[in-house]
């Protein structure tokens, strides 16, 4: 069974938790530190006072004090002892207790003594349990009244309210402790709350913006420096975006239009046609009409098509080695009669190896020398050719055409644009070719590029980097 996912804790949140949790951890490994510290002292001070007690009564009874005078008054004991649960046992080694001071009757294990003689340190000091869980520490040793008798003291101390002061001191540790956790909690989520104010400011700023007020940007002014980083790359994003989302506006503007021109003469077309009653050769002839159109637009589909999924694919080109010689002559072959027609001839230069995937290469070549064999200057000669350049290679296509302006050429490989529309009305152009040539580029991570000297001659370059390479690093 799947467990319900819990929403995540919000930052603020979060953080005041993890601050308590680290100062809770503090105060609770301070607290219990200290109370180690003084559970030992008290330890050590218990087996202090019973090691003094049992020295006190050796003493006492090693200075010729008799022992008829201590078995007679037992209750002294009592009394001298001053806590109602310790206990005092004198008795000659072996024999049952002269004096047994143990008003709760606990049980003390056998022990060796401490001879005679010897002084008493801590390590004489033995620890027993009362039957709930209170420990006694004992110390046991033996004096000598005179030559023949011996008597074994031993004197234990029941820490009961040691016990005691313990549990409640540890209590309180534990009560601190979570009374801290949950004041820092509280304290930490309003302090943080005001702390991340610059944070929910930007949020709102940010929701305000839509496709409308993609010009909008957030303001810097006010924010904690650590955000100022954040601020500037969410700009940035936002210039990214406007220009996308504005040159996608432009390309839907500009593809309605396209679209309009042949589609308002293929209905055009047909109304004439059937305005009155046609003969068959003059159907015949609006449906070749038609027909024209409809490649148009259909070329035009196609185009766009492929753009949009170039625009998307990165991964769908398979590249691989081609020879740029054989390359170049089978484009040449393949427009060699219309180049002719025009009275063009088409020049095929250099050799090598390519990397790049053949479909697509053909295709930018083709649109190239489609282009050139379209708009240069008759009779004229078009030159394809190849060189090594960096850690790649380049194809060029040139032609004497018309001297293209500066800012025309900054354009060509825009969608939808013609430098020459006196030359590109006649319908054949979708002002798309150069579009598909800079996207084929771009799947190969190279680059596409134009040039036109004075004299009109016309070149377009691409780039092809090697394999594995990514940054161009055309000459
Ligand atoms: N070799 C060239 N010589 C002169 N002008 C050129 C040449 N290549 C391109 N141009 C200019 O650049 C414009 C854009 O070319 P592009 O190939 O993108 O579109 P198109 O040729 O008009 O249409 P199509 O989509 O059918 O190729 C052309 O309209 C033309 O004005
Ligand atoms: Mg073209």
């Amino acid at each position: 069974m799947k467990t319900p996912r819990l929403p995540p804790l919000s930052l603020t949140l979060r953080s005041a938790l993890l601050f308590a949790s680290v100062a809770a951890l503090v105060i609770s490994v301070v607290g219990f530190y200290l109370y180690g510290n003084i559970a030992d002292s008290m330890r050590r001070q218990a087996g202090f006072q019973m090691s003094g007690r049992v020295d006190y009564f050796r003493n006492l009874l090693g200075n010729q004090f008799p022992l008829s005078r201590l078995s007679e008054n037992p209750h002294l004991f009592e009394n001298m002892l001053g806590n109602e649960r310790d206990i005092l046992i004198f008795q000659q080694p072996g024999l049952p207790p002269l004096i047994n001071v143990n008003p709760r009757g606990y049980f003390l294990p056998t022990v060796a003594p401490v001879a005679a003689g010897h002084p008493l340190s801590l390590a004489a000091v033995h620890v027993a349990t009362t039957p709930d869980g209170v420990p006694i520490r004992f110390v046991t040793a033996l004096v000598n009244i005179d030559a023949r008798q011996r008597i074994q003291i031993t004197a234990a101390h029941v820490m009961a309210n040691e016990t005691r002061m313990l549990e409640q001191y540890r209590n309180r540790i534990i009560e601190a402790t979570i009374g801290a956790f949950m004041l820092i909690a509280l304290m930490g989520y309003s302090v943080l709350r005001q702390g991340l104010k610059p944070l929910r400011h930007m949020a709102a700023q940010a929701r305000s913006i839509h496709p409308a007020t993609l010009d909008t940007r957030l303001s810097e002014q006010g924010a904690p420096p650590e955000l100022h980083q954040l601020i500037g790359s969410f700009n940035q994003m936002l210039d990214r975006l406007a220009d996308g989302y504005r040159r996608l506006s432009q390309f839907s503007a500009d593809l309605a239009h396209e679209i309009r021109t042949p589609v308002n003469a293929l209905m055009g077309h047909c109304q004439v046609a059937l305005y009155q009653r046609r003969t068959a050769p003059e159907y015949e002839s609006v449906l070749v009409r038609n027909s024209e159109e409809l490649e148009r637009i259909s070329r035009l589909v196609e185009n766009i098509l492929f753009l949009a999924r170039a625009g998307e694919a990165h991964s769908a080109i398979q590249p691989g080695s081609l020879s740029l010689g054989a390359e170049l002559t089978r484009v040449a072959d393949y427009f060699e009669g219309l180049a002719d027609e025009r009275g063009l001839s088409l020049d095929c230069q250099g050799h090598g190896e390519v990397w790049a995937d053949a479909i697509l290469l053909r295709r930018a070549l083709s649109n190239l020398v489609d282009n050139a064999i379209r708009y240069a200057n008759q009779p004229s000669r078009i030159i394809l050719s190849g060189r090594r350049s960096g850690s790649g290679w380049i194809i060029e296509v040139s032609n004497q055409g018309p001297v293209i302006p500066a800012q025309s050429m900054a354009k060509l490989f825009d969608r939808f644009y013609r430098a020459d529309n006196a030359r590109t009305s006649s319908g054949n152009s979708t002002g798309l070719g150069l579009s598909i040539v800079q996207a084929i580029m771009e799947l190969h991570q190279g680059r596409a590029t134009a040039r036109c000297d004075a004299d009109g001659i016309l070149c377009f370059s691409l780039f092809f980097p090697d394999r594995k390479t990514s940054n161009p690093s055309a000459s």
